[in-house]
């Protein structure tokens, strides 16, 4: 047995350090402008993503320059521009280079955080865990744990939905993940993983007690010092086990190399994140949406009702046909993940634009999924948009992308669909789901990661 170490030469090693970062001079050729000296339109940006985003699309076009979080980039707006990077043919994009500026010292060497040969060889390893065998039985665990927070759901009267399925969702994670079921711990470790992914946005980047970015870095500490002990054991014991945590010390690919303990940490951490959050945000777009359409929660509701079936299995997740329209509509409509960076390596040019080595470059879901020139009536909410008869074949491919596309394809979308559905399905066979007050409008915060400022209240009543 091979153990893939960070030094290990081959098909796992790491590309040669990045270029140095291109500054103002080199991008000036460029369509755009570099606002206030230093923060430049950081908190236009912050302020409305999708606003500052269509101001400086409709001014210069869709490749544009400008300076956000310190950093000169690049923007590349539209489908087209979604494509070329996310399928990046030349092989000429960092994904680690465009992350490691938000991710550093939190989230470093994830799977998203690494690149090419060494990329492709963990994602093989990790692909294990989300084989079908290993899906059945993650969907037999949260089929059971759902109906049971869903009854204390509607135990509480009104409450906050973000919140709820935030506990739910990270509740879920760990058991799914490392096999345990929801304790003390989980209230601690979801307070670690929020610290880190809001740390992602933070300004100021030392590891200072107090501030945003020392608070994500304690995380961080913390969550190390919960794992490695855990896969100790879990080697110790042999792995047997049928969570995440076992398949990872169990697998291996063809030539039998196997991750090491800091790597399982390293993608446990990274997926913990990855799954819970954007879950999160994404089931709290949907049922946003279906407590301020019933006729919608209607239809779901029948063919919910329709299956004729107490339990969910993994076999009849497909005849969810509706809840999935619906699902991406929500996907649509906040894209969890609303910008995805990476770093130029090598010169190159996009739709006739020069674009040297070491540009941040970065795509927005968030604005080209609300597109006018793409979307009929972007915001309104249609499932029907993803089904055959609402032209989900005609529209370009790459017009809607949360889950990313090419080499870092999101690698947990069956298990996000999985989710989602588990918790429609139990959710609707037994409860309305109603807004607090009617109309019921909130706005999201969109950065780090969509949500609603108010938490979304609602109220469950039982058919
Ligand atoms: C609705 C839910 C989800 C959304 C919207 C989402 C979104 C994304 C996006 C946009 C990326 C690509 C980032 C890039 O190319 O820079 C990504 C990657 C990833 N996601 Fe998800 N994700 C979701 C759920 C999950 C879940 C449930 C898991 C794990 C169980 C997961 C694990 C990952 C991993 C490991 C990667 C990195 C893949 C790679 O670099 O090869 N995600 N996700």
């Amino acid at each position: 047995m091979t153990v893939m170490t960070a030094a290990t030469k081959g098909a796992g090693a790491a590309p040669a350090g990045p270029p140095p970062m291109a500054g103002t001079r080199r991008l000036a050729h460029l369509p755009g402008e570099w606002g206030p000296p230093v923060i430049g339109n950081t908190f236009q940006d912050l302020r409305d993503p999708r606003g500052y985003t269509r101001r400086m699309y409709d001014r210069h076009g869709p490749v544009y320059r400008h300076r956000l979080f310190f950093k000169p980039q690049v923007a590349l707006i539209g489908p087209q521009a979604n494509e070329w990077f996310l399928l990046d043919r030349e092989r000429v994009l960092s994904s680690a280079g465009g992350w490691m500026p938000f991710l550093a010292g939190l989230f470093d060497r994830g799977l998203m955080l690494l690149d090419f040969d060494e990329h492709r060889l963990h994602r093989r390893i990790m692909g294990q865990a989300f084989k079908a065998p290993a899906m059945r039985r993650y969907c037999m665990r949260m089929d059971a744990a759902i109906p049971t927070a869903i009854a204390a759901w509607g135990r509480t009267g009104s409450f906050r939905f973000y919140d709820a399925i935030k506990r739910l969702s990270l509740d879920l994670a760990t058991e799914i993940f490392l096999g345990l079921p929801p304790g003390p711990e989980s209230a601690r470790i979801n307070r670690a993983l929020t610290d880190m992914v809001q740390a992602a946005m933070a300004l100021i980047r030392r590891d200072l007690p107090g501030t945003r970015f020392g608070r994500g870095r304690a995380g961080r500490r913390f969550m190390e010092r919960f794992l490695f002990p855990r896969i100790e054991r879990r080697r110790a014991e042999g792995a047997r086990g049928d969570d995440t945590l076992s398949l990872l010390v169990r697998a291996e690919d063809e030539e039998g190399r196997r991750l090491s303990d800091r790597q399982i940490v390293d993608h446990l951490i990274f997926l913990w994140m990855a799954a819970h959050d954007t879950i999160t945000s994404s089931t709290t777009t949907l049922v946003y949406e279906l407590v301020r359409h019933f006729d919608w929660q209607e239809r779901l509701r029948a063919e919910v009702m329709g299956l004729g079936l107490e339990r969910l299995d993994h076999e009849n997740l497909g005849r969810l046909m509706l809840v999935e329209a619906a699902f991406k509509e929500a996907l649509r409509l906040n894209a969890p993940v609303p910008g995805l960076p990476r770093l130029t390596l090598r010169d190159t040019s996009f739709a006739g634009h020069e674009i040297p080595a070491g540009t941040l470059v970065g795509i927005s879901p968030t604005f080209v999924h609300r597109m006018k020139e793409i979307w009929d009536a972007p915001e309104r909410f249609d499932p029907l948009r993803f089904t055959d008869a609402g032209g989900a074949k005609t529209r370009h491919r790459f017009a809607w992308v949360p889950f990313g596309g090419g080499a870092h394809m999101c690698l947990g979308l069956h298990f996000a669909y999985m989710q989602a559905k588990l918790l429609m399905f139990h959710l609707l066979r037994e409860w309305r789901l109603e807004p607090i007050r009617h109309p019921y409008e909130t706005r999201f915060q969109i950065m780090p990661l969509t949500r609603p400022r108010d938490g979304l209240p609602i109220r469950m009543r039982r058919l």
